[in-house]
């Protein structure tokens, strides 16, 4: 054998060597975190008990703001949405759970003034603090007036704009008028780490791009997460402590999801039930480190 052959035979076991100390390593710290991630479920899951789910009149929403009231039977949810009196599945939930562990209020993403007036009746009528938020609210289509776009031939302004309003301007402030209430949380009762979730999706991850296609819904949601991360640093800095998480449910059936299911692998489409379930597995795991970041439903970190 050749002295370069050597050095180059030499150079790919010590390649091969590290990459396995670094998937060890790897491996490693996902067990690490695994298990940091039940030991927070047991607290955190029990702790978090005043939520406020934006969006809940039907869909992911609604499914959120119902496991929430099962699985704590002196949970209190506010549920907001554009018409509370409209949406049946408020009306049974405050059948079955009470009005006092119900509460529904008007709030729309594409009126500013709606969003402080929630949060001031909130605050008035209801409760002076939350454990935990939900964004939840999306928009992808709308039958007969707006589809994703297949090309930039066809973005269209009033779209845009809808998305953006819908998934990143009244989002931002939704945050910005509730966050005193996530931090009186976090200041009544020091085993709280109160949770701010945005609920974006893969398909506003810039690196994660590689299909092209719906402008609006995609960018705007990338707007979201570039909101969430610039929160989660302000509150890195900032206390008492809250969490800003971006989580991405998978593909749920929802209406929002319907027109393009066809599309998709059966097997690979959840029941609301089950997208819920695993995403609150993984908001009832959030602690300080993982402000700032972007889930999968299954806790899998997503790149921005
Ligand atoms: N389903 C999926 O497969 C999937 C995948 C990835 C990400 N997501 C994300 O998950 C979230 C929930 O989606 P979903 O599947 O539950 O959708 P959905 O069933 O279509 O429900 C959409 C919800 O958003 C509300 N909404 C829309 N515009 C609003 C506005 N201007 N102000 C306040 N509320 C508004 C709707 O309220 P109304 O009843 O008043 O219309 C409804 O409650 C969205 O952010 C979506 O982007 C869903």
């Amino acid at each position: 054998m050749t002295t370069g052959a050597r050095v180059a035979r030499g150079m790919g076991v010590r390649a091969l060597r590290e990459l396995g100390r670094r998937v060890g390593r790897q491996v490693k710290c996902a067990a690490v975190r695994q298990q940091t991630r039940s030991a927070h479920s047991a607290s955190q899951g029990d702790v978090r008990k005043i939520a406020l789910v934006q969006g809940a009149s039907r869909g992911l929403g609604l499914e959120f703001a119902s496991a929430l009231l099962e699985r704590q039977s002196d949970s209190v949810v506010v549920a907001t949405c554009r018409n509370p009196e409209a949406s049946e599945g408020l009306a049974r939930l405050r059948e079955v759970h009470g009005p006092s562990r119900v509460h529904s209020v008007r709030l729309d993403l594409t009126d500013p003034g709606s969003i402080a007036e929630a949060a001031e009746r909130v605050k008035r009528d209801f409760t002076p603090r939350l454990d935990l938020l939900i964004n939840v609210s999306g928009v992808l289509h709308i039958p007969g007036k707006m589809m994703p776009e297949t090309s930039l031939a066809r973005v269209e302004y009033d779209q845009m704009l809808l998305s953006f309003q819908t998934h990143a301007m009244g989002p931002a402030l939704v945050c910005k008028e509730f966050w005193p209430l996530l931090q009186a949380s976090a200041r009544a009762d020091e085993a709280v780490l109160p949770a701010m979730v945005n609920i974006s999706a893969r398909v506003g991850s810039i690196s994660d791009n590689q299909l092209g296609g719906w402008y609006a819904y995609r960018s705007s949601k990338a707007a979201l997460n570039q909101l969430t991360k610039t929160m989660a640093v302000e509150f890195s800095r900032k206390k008492p402590k809250v969490a800003a998480i971006a989580l991405h449910p998978g593909t749920n059936d929802t209406d929002l999801s319907k027109p393009f299911q066809r599309n998709y692998p059966k097997e690979k489409i959840f029941a609301k039930e089950f997208g819920v379930r695993k995403m609150l597995e993984v908001i009832d795991a959030v602690a300080e480190e993982d402000n700032g970041k972007f889930f999968a439903w299954d806790g899998q970190e997503i790149p921005w």
